[in-house]
């Protein structure tokens, strides 16, 4: 069914989290987790006001949830300011004092932001952003690194009730271009450069290059991490603004009141959009709105993660994917956690930085990505076991199918066989965690995602979209809409509809394959679309392909996975050239190049072959499944070949191996 990793270990033990962890656990009974569960499907209003009393809703929900799908809307009646959850009310607890963020940049300096400075210094900037005329539903985007700056703007947006985007720094100058203008953002927030294994990546220079075809930009804030000797800034006058000046100005009085005071929106407000792969050549801009998806992200961070004062909580990912916009920023923020924050490479200046990071800051939960993992499993324990990891008491993997050995790997050497994992599975589509093990509640099968969280009716089924058997691999689906679902995609309902709601009638289609087991957990595969999931990168093919079709050389392309024991799939590209183009290494170059500038290094092919032809039927669909067979270096071709129309072309490919 899918691309998956070779796991060498056939693992099927089930792992108790330790009385130690069970005793102050949020949730510590299988009981538990199943009454909570239960009433959030039978009286999910009840269960959201008790488990969102915490937040700060200005006004509270009248009505949970009312829908006509695609549609749907949570929490109608709701007034609120998302950032006044993860700020405002912490200013008046014990939180005030307490870190929200603790960064470490990649050359070793250490910053430290409590609530109130955190509070602040959004304050500051959303001051700046009203006096550049930013208003409610103004899109902005942000293309920063991993620096607290990041939270601060996102959350400078939520304040100003302006719907941000953030582009992930590692996308090029075209990618940044092509999501500004599909969503028409007004500002960009940027910095001169980012740190990346000792070298800078210099963003504002990319942004500069993509900013000489977006319009809807008026002014661009910029963030000086770097200095002007390794990172030199041209500033366009009129347009571009020093951050650290700007947010010293003296602001205006309404400006003033709309950052100190902010406004509460209602709990469908846009809150932001974030692009993600599908299955055709655009991007995805998914929206995401205010109260349900601040509800979903809260309640999971709490229960998932543990969250309790005295943690230190690390997730790895970067704020540029959903997993740092709800596991870095809000989710965390909205429960008062004190979360580190790491700007640079894990292996700089050599492999056992994380761990160098975690002993000296005393992180408490970890949560990072299998393909991670399985680079540190790569890197060799010496570099683990150079350090004191007993702060740790949690651990997390998200992004893709964790491979037992990995699991195991992660869970003796990093966690000493004493820290719970959970192995959240969720997508940009879901805003928050739909499965996983409750750590203190529910015992973990390495590979397995566990259980439904709250809310969550979520299913295998067939063809048909009848349930499949205990055991039985199907589509993994969400059989009614939940509070942080994305609510549509920015200018394409129809595209949202049908993609995710029309494959199986009134059911959420993931886009994955999964099974349930007898005991109810479930085992999510991998993505059975023409999306793949690359070091727990989300690639669409038809994306790469579209790339590659724009190179002057390339004629025709297919892009394919390979099971990789590192990035669990690896991308593989089959290409065809204009006649007058030479299939040599300098054209396989220029190529890659070419990825690395439309998308982005993070999408460049690990292999790029070259083809006569590309197996088509005969109605001119391209043979992808063959394609995955030869790239995956099947010697013999499976499957029925018979509709080929260009056998030779499988020839050619075929011979292309030996
Ligand atoms: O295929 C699933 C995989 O990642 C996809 C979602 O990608 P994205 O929207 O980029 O979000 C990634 C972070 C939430 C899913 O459709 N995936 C995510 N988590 C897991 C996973 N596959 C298996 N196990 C997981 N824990």
């Amino acid at each position: 069914m899918t691309d998956g990793i070779s796991s060498v270990l056939k693992e099927d033990r089930k792992f108790h989290p330790s009385k130690a962890f069970t005793d102050h656990a949020r949730l510590s009974s299988r009981m538990a987790y199943d009454s909570l569960y239960r009433k959030s499907i039978e009286e999910p209003e009840e269960f959201w006001r008790d488990e969102t009393r915490d937040l700060h809703f200005r006004e509270p929900f009248k009505t949970f949830s009312e829908w006509n799908l695609p549609k749907a809307k949570f929490f109608e009646g709701a007034k609120l300011n998302v950032s006044e959850s993860c700020l405002d009310r912490h200013l008046t607890t014990s939180a005030r004092t307490r870190a929200a963020i603790i960064w470490e940049g990649e050359p070793g300096e250490v910053r430290t932001l409590t609530y109130f400075e955190l509070h602040r210094e959004v304050v500051r900037l959303a001051a700046a952003m009203a006096d550049l005329g930013i208003k409610p539903g103004d899109r902005v985007a942000i293309y920063l690194g991993m620096v607290p700056e990041a939270a601060i703007a996102m959350l400078a947006c939520a304040r100003l009730g302006a719907t941000h985007s953030v582009v992930f720094g590692g996308f090029s100058s075209e990618a940044l271009r092509d999501r500004i203008n599909d969503c028409g953002a007004k500002l960009l927030l940027t910095q001169d450069g980012a740190w990346r294994r000792g070298s800078v990546i210099p963003l504002k220079k990319m942004a500069d290059v993509a900013l000489e075809k977006t319009p809807s930009i008026e002014n661009v804030i910029v963030l000086t991490r770097i200095g002007a000797q390794k990172a030199p800034l041209e500033m366009k006058a009129g347009r571009d603004h020093h951050w650290h000046e700007i947010i010293r100005k003296d602001h205006s009085e309404d400006a003033k009141k709309r950052s100190q005071h902010p406004d509460a929106f209602d709990a469908e407000h846009p809150l932001f959009i974030l692009y993600t792969s599908g299955s055709t050549g655009k991007p995805k801009g998914l929206l995401h709105t205010s109260a349900g998806y601040l509800a979903g992200v809260h309640v999971t961070s709490k229960y998932i993660f543990d969250l309790k004062e005295g943690d230190l909580y690390w997730c790895t990912a970067d704020v540029g994917w959903v997993t740092g916009h709800s596991y870095i920023v809000y989710g965390p923020l909205s429960c008062g956690a004190s979360c580190f924050m790491y700007e640079g490479a894990p292996n700089f200046p050599n492999p056992s930085r994380m761990w160098r990071l975690i002993e000296k800051h005393g992180v408490t939960i970890f949560y990072t990505a299998p393909t991670a993992i399985r680079a540190f499993m790569r890197w060799g324990d010496e570099h683990v076991q150079k350090h004191d990891l007993s702060s740790l008491r949690l651990m997390g993997s998200v992004g893709e199918p964790i491979n037992p050995e990995a699991w195991v790997w992660y869970h003796k050497t990093i966690g000493g066989d004493r820290c719970p994992i959970v192995d959240t599975w969720w997508q940009t589509e879901t805003g928050s965690i739909m499965l996983s093990t409750l750590p203190g509640a529910c015992y973990s099968k390495p590979g397995s995602t566990g259980l439904p969280l709250f809310g969550v009716d979520i299913d295998v089924v067939d063809d048909r979209g009848a349930p499949a058997k205990a055991g039985e691999g199907g589509k993994l689906v969400i059989k009614k809409p939940w509070p942080s679902m994305a609510r549509t995609i920015y200018g394409d309902e129809q595209r949202f509809f049908d993609t995710y709601w029309k494959p199986l009638e009134n059911m959420y289609f993931t886009g994955d394959g999964a099974r349930r087991d007898e005991d109810g957990y479930f085992w999510v595969v991998g993505r059975i679309d023409d999306v793949l999931n690359v070091a727990g990168h989300r690639i669409g093919t038809a994306e790469i392909e579209s790339a590659l079709v724009s190179h002057p050389s390339v004629a025709e392309a297919a892009a394919v996975g390979r099971p990789d024991d590192l990035k669990g799939q690896a991308l593989v590209v089959f290409v065809t050239l204009k006649d007058s183009h030479k299939a040599d290494e300098t054209l396989k170059k220029q190529i890659a190049e070419h990825i690395d500038r439309e998308i982005g290094k993070f999408a460049r092919p690990d292999e790029i072959r070259f083809a006569n032809a590309l197996p088509k039927t005969r109605s001119g669909k391209i043979m992808r499944r063959l394609l995955k067979e030869i790239a995956a270096g099947a010697v013999e071709l499976k499957g029925d070949t018979s509709t080929l129309e260009d056998f030779n072309a499988v020839a050619a490919l075929r011979s292309d191996e030996e």
